[in-house]
């Protein structure tokens, strides 16, 4: 008999009437990098939850079995205490203290009321070391990228010492860089033995690391492979129930006039650091132009500021249909009819105690409302037109967003972005965190989108989603823009050797 360290049996779990879990099963063996795939809103975090204590005993139905014990956690702690830990799919970070504050939140020792901050600097300095990355400990959690708060909730899970440590989703974003550094860090922690349960969207990274794959589909477990005798193709038949046999759709549309151009553009911050500089671009009606570049390179820098989102001096010109416009703030943009999607969608986003029809129509409460009296029926209606479109998972859309699965918050924001019916449409990292079917329901949208006369412009780190939905690329670094490809010369090659820097 296989010597499993975790065994879930018969797990259901309901959320009022939904079933989010029907009796699943799921055996993990000591030592395995467990990858657990499966469609936004399949229960995926659920599952790791009812595991880590966070949706305690009794709350759900079924056993957990831990080295043969069955194992009824009542809280996280319990968890912790049976040596499993959790890196969530939402970021748990505090925002505004320290680095090695967040390291240790939590586990503060005081000895007679009084904190040896020399030591714990020293710790998390080691295990940041261990992981061989490099962050200000003493910088504000706010301050530091989104990529390398990853990688300290990372750091907070490595010094429990877990028998089981749980990744929901722990590279959406990430850089390749930092993906790569992760991905070394779970091959250590194998090494010593530790067992890894990896949810990720991104095939190429279950295949690069794990050795078996269990996939849920609408709340049961449907199959699971080792990972040697299985493809990325049958995979993703048992996730999304079909055959999906093109990644990216075809599209003939017709690229038309300049619609939206930035000329000698450049911004810096209040503290005098210039994030982007010397920007010249334009986008013509119908056209996508994907922008590529390392972390760092300026690519959220460029269209925030751009956008009126970052607060600073901007220089250099903006034309939306060739007249010239100035956007001090956001809603300047939305009224020039420009919407953003933006990369955070926690922080700028989504109001998560509000309803998914009020956050779908935040932006466009004009579209509804006669001499400022809303239109609620016809508010509903078309957000419930949306949602369908872009297929957001939810009873209904009066379902509040905070009960939504991770993927299915960031198809809300994307539906309010397309409700306001913008010329011209910033994405940042659209599809993060969104299922191999989801998002080519979303490229189909941006396609059709385009057909219409939107102008499109798209951030995205996943080189293949660039190359596959661009018609031209831009790509960024040192806050420049150094190169640019049409679509029918772009290479992942080429991207590459610009953005780092080669000729
Ligand atoms: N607190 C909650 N209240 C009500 N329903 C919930 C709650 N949490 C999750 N659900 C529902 O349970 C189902 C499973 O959600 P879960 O978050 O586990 O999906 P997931 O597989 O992690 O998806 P994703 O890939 O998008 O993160 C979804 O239908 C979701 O809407
Ligand atoms: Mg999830």
């Amino acid at each position: 008999m296989e010597n499993y360290i975790l065994e879930m049996k018969n797990i259901s779990k309901k959320f009022s009437h939904i079933k989010a879990l029907d009796k699943v099963n799921l055996k993990v063996s000591k030592g395995e990098i467990h990858a657990l795939c499966g469609e936004n809103g399949a229960g995926k975090s659920t599952l790791m939850k009812i595991l880590s204590g966070v949706y305690p005993h009794k709350t759900y139905d079924g056993d957990i079995i831990i080295n043969g014990e069955i194992k009824k956690f009542h809280s996280v702690r319990d968890s912790e205490k049976a040596h499993i830990s959790i890196i969530y799919q939402e970021l748990a970070l505090v925002r505004d203290i320290t680095v090695a504050e967040n390291i240790f939140l939590g586990k503060l020792k005081a000895k007679c009321g009084i904190v040896n901050w020399n030591k714990i600097y020293a710790e998390s300095k080691n295990i940041l070391d261990e992981m061989e990355i490099s962050i200000n400990l003493s910088k504000n959690v706010k301050d530091i990228g989104i990529g390398q708060q990853q990688l300290i909730e990372i750091a907070k899970a490595l010094i429990l010492n877990s028998d089981i440590l749980i990744l929901d989703e722990p590279t959406a974003a990430l850089t390749k860089n930092e993906t790569k550094i992760l991905m070394n860090i779970l091959m250590g922690l194998k090494s010593k033995g530790v067992t890894c349960i990896l949810i990720t969207h991104k095939l190429d990274e279950v295949f690069d690391i794990s050795d078996r794959i269990s996939i849920l589909r609408d709340g049961s477990i449907v199959s699971s492979f080792k990972t040697s005798e299985t493809n990325e193709n049958e995979i993703i038949k048992h996730m999304v129930g079909r055959e999906l046999t093109q990644r990216y759709p075809n599209s003939t549309r017709i690229c038309k006039e300049s619609k939206f151009k930035v000329s000698n553009f450049s911004f810096v911050d209040h503290n005098e650091n210039t994030l982007v500089s010397d920007i010249n671009f334009e986008v013509r009606s119908g056209e996508i132009v994907g922008i590529s570049g390392l972390m760092g390179a300026g690519r959220t820098e460029l269209i925030s500021s751009i956008f009126g989102f970052m607060k600073g001096k901007s220089k250099g010109d903006i034309y939306l249909d060739g007249k010239k416009i100035n956007i001090k703030c956001p809603k300047d943009a939305i009224n020039f009819g420009i919407a953003m999607l933006n990369e955070d969608r926690k922080q700028y986003g989504l109001i998560l105690e509000q309803s998914i029809s009020n956050n779908i129509s935040i932006s466009s409460l004009s579209l509804f409302s006669t001499l400022g009296v809303l239109n609620k029926d016809k508010e509903y209606k078309d957000t419930v037109l949306y949602s369908e479109e872009i297929g957001v998972k939810a009873p209904s859309v009066s379902a509040k967003v905070s009960t939504l699965s991770g993927g299915n918050q960031q198809k809300v924001l994307l539906a309010r972005c397309l409700m306001t019916k913008p010329k011209v449409l910033f994405l940042d990292e659209p599809t993060r965190g969104i299922d191999v079917g989801a998002k080519y329901e979303i490229y189909v949208l941006m396609n059709k989108l385009a057909s219409e006369g939107t102008s499109i412009i798209m951030i995205s780190s996943e080189l293949p989603e660039i190359i596959g939905m661009s018609d031209r690329v831009l790509v960024m670094r040192e806050g420049k823009i150094v190169a640019q490809f049409q679509k029918d010369e772009v290479d992942q090659e080429k991207i590459m050797t610009k953005s780092a820097g080669g000729e």
